[in-house]
Formats: C-alpha cells, structure tokens, sequence
C-alpha cells in the first residue's frame, strides 16, 4: 500500500538531505566574505532543522509510525530502538551545534574545528539514519500497516507542511525565516552565496 505518509516521508527526508549538503558547502566555505550574512544563514539552517526534521518528522516516527510498524512485525525491535535512541540523541545534538556555531562567531576560529567536527558527525549519523528507515522500515510499513493505520499516518505527516519539500508554501512565523534561507544559503537550498 502506497500512502501519502509515505511520499511526505520520503519527501522530508530529501529535503533534509539537501539541507545538509548546503549547510556543508558553507561550512566548507567559511565566513570569510561576509561574516555577519554567514552566520545568519548557518543559524537560521539550523533552526530549520530543530523546527521542523526535529520537532515534527521524528516525533511521529517514534509516537505513531514505528510502533504500529513494530505490532505488526516485532523482529524489526532492535532497528526501531536503534533509530528512536538517533532521534533522542539528533534533538539534543540541534541545541548544541547551534551552542558551538554562535561560540564560533563570538568567539571566533579559534572555536571553528569544534563546530565543523560536531556539524561532520552530525551530518553523517543522520545520512546513516534516513538511510535505515528507508531500507528496513519504509518497505515494511508498506507491507504490514492497514488502511487505518495509513489514515492516520497521512493525516499527521500532512500536518508538517514542510515548505523544504516543495510540497508547501512557507506561512506564518516561518516566512521570513524560509526566504532568508532562499536568498543566503548556497545551492542546492538556495540561490546565495553566504
Ligand atoms: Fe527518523
Ligand atoms: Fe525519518
């Protein structure tokens, strides 16, 4: 069974992974040209990445998609204990990044190497971690879940409204933050240069 779930999930993990592949070339790149632009893009990335992967995508992965998955096919419990400790860890990992990026611009590159090897192991332990559910859970849930189960599903992943995917315009409080990103952030997320 196909579901809507599905395709935001998939569409929100491309999202984040492009995310991540811009914030990279910034790191990459440094502040030199135009520090004050710089850090406001890498800070208004990161809060992309806490308002939203963290605080909606990997919620309902843990309280409502792996649970009805793992009713249904109990062998995948030690993956799901594996992927809900990546989510407990990912969110505490947000707060310190930012922590460590602003250390970096007060501070300055003395507290550079901190940021870029905190942001690496970030970056690869979430490529890791989309990775796996799309391999060993996503298949699964296709196969097991019910049509109640997917009503649900598609009803609370709808809710995300993620404007990275595409699928959604940018409203509310989060206008101003997805045009900054548009305009500041290197390709692929954007069309500046930081
Ligand atoms: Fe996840
Ligand atoms: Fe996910």
């Amino acid at each position: 069974m196909t579901s809507k779930a599905l395709r935001i999930i998939r569409e929100e993990h491309r999202a984040l992974r492009v995310m991540l592949h811009s914030m990279q070339r910034l790191v990459d790149r440094g502040p030199a040209l135009d520090p004050a632009r710089y850090f406001r893009c890498l800070r208004a990335m990161l809060l992309y990445i806490d308002e939203f992967p963290e605080r909606l995508h990997h919620p309902k992965e843990t309280e409502l998609l792996f649970p009805r998955v793992l009713a249904r096919h109990p062998e995948l419990r030690s993956a799901v204990t594996r992927l809900d400790a990546d989510h407990a860890r990912t969110q505490q990992a947000v707060k310190g990044l930012m922590n460590l990026l602003v250390g970096w611009e007060l501070l300055g590159e003395e507290r550079r190497p901190v940021f870029e090897q905190a942001f690496a192991l970030y970056r690869a332990s979430y490529l890791d971690h989309m990775d796996a559910e799309e391999q060993e859970i996503l298949p699964v849930a296709r196969k097991v879940l019910s049509a109640d189960d997917w009503a649900l599903l598609d009803r609370a992943f709808e809710a995300n409204r993620d404007p990275l995917t595409g699928l959604y315009p940018a409203e509310g409080i989060y206008e101003d933050l997805f045009t900054r990103i548009a305009n500041d952030a290197p390709m692929p997320v954007g069309v500046g240069a930081a």
